[in-house]
């Protein structure tokens, strides 16, 4: 089957800043694809060259089995974007911007109008239509973004952090509203900061750092190779722990206040401390895909 996005070796370059180096990947049709990075990874730039924002300078790109450069304005009019900053016009309602949205795609008004209508109704912003966009909190306005994104019902959809911003109630509403979306098979490009959102929403997924690719793979294989099932949370240890955990050999981080032990065996582990120490202070937990991400990207602060 043809990859609806075949990425090879792309590379943005600005002046002498290489903000993505060589990245790499395809998304398959009816697919949740993810790409997750420190700030500055290059995920943004990554996004942008696939919609045809900003030139490629160096690469190869087809979306739909069709190179992209000379099939720009087809790729375009089947593909949705959610940019990570919000450029709603503020002076119109929300009804508004989806209708004024929607001339780029030259849909006529009458679809236009009943596209708006139920979008709204799915994004809970139904009882807003009318109101300025302006008006409208942080988080509505994110998912008004997110709606106007699906008004020429695309066969990609390219989010770039969605749900940023959002309350947990929002965020679960629109994971939800993403996930029906999905099961109806649409093809889904996703930037994000939660892992907790690409856990659940991506098939597969790539951490890139650098403006390279790092990994690749299923969230669950991901955290399986560079996690582990389950991990083991030391906290306040003393000299006598470190010392004991250091002598075992097992893969662990040292934090200061806290150890993380990544092991096949931190279940027994937990025993055997709580043995011969205090299982106060210790925490057996599941490996998850941020603990992937940080051991991936270091723990420093980017940028
Ligand atoms: N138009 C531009 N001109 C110059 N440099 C840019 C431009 N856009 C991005 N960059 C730089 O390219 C690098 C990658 O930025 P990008 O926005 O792609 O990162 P990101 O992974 O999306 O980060 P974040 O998680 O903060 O959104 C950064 O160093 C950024 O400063
Ligand atoms: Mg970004």
């Amino acid at each position: 089957m043809t990859a609806v996005i075949a990425a090879k070796n792309l590379r943005k370059l600005f002046g002498s800043l290489t903000a993505v180096a060589d990245v790499s990947f395809t998304v398959k049709k009816g697919e949740c694809f993810g790409l997750l990075g420190p700030n500055g990874a290059g995920k943004t730039t990554t996004i942008r060259m696939l919609y045809g924002f900003s030139p490629v300078t160096a690469g190869t790109l087809e979306l739909f089995g069709m190179p992209f450069a000379e099939n720009l304005r087809a790729i375009k009019l089947r593909i949705g974007v959610c940019q990570q900053e919000n450029n709603l016009d503020t002076d119109l309602t929300v009804n508004e911007n989806l209708l004024v949205f929607s001339r780029y795609f030259d849909i006529p008004r009458e679809i236009a109008r009943r596209r708006a209508r139920e979008l709204l109704e799915f994004f809970a912003l139904g009882h807003r239509s009318e109101a300025k966009t302006a008006e409208l909190s942080g988080g509505m306005q994110r998912r008004l973004m997110v709606a106007r994104s699906l008004i020429n019902q695309p066969d990609l959809l390219i989010l770039d952090e969605p749900t940023t911003g959002l309350d947990p109630q929002s965020r679960q509403q629109v994971w939800a509203r993403l996930e029906e979306l999905k099961n109806a098979g649409l093809t889904i490009l996703l930037t994000t900061h939660y892992m907790e959102e690409a856990a659940r929403l991506c098939d597969r997924l790539v951490i890139m750092d650098r403006g390279q690719v790092l990994v690749e793979g299923k969230p669950i294989d991901l955290i399986r190779r560079h996690a582990g099932r389950e991990v083991l949370e030391i906290v306040q240890p003393d000299g006598r722990m470190r010392e004991y955990i250091a002598r075992r050999g097992d893969a662990f981080e040292d934090l200061g206040h806290r150890l993380l032990v990544y092991s096949q065996s931190c279940e027994e582990l937990f025993t055997e401390l709580g043995a011969q120490f205090s299982a106060a202070n210790c925490l057996l937990r599941m490996g998850t895909l941020e603990d992937v991400f940080l051991r991936l990207t270091g723990r420093e602060l980017r940028e």
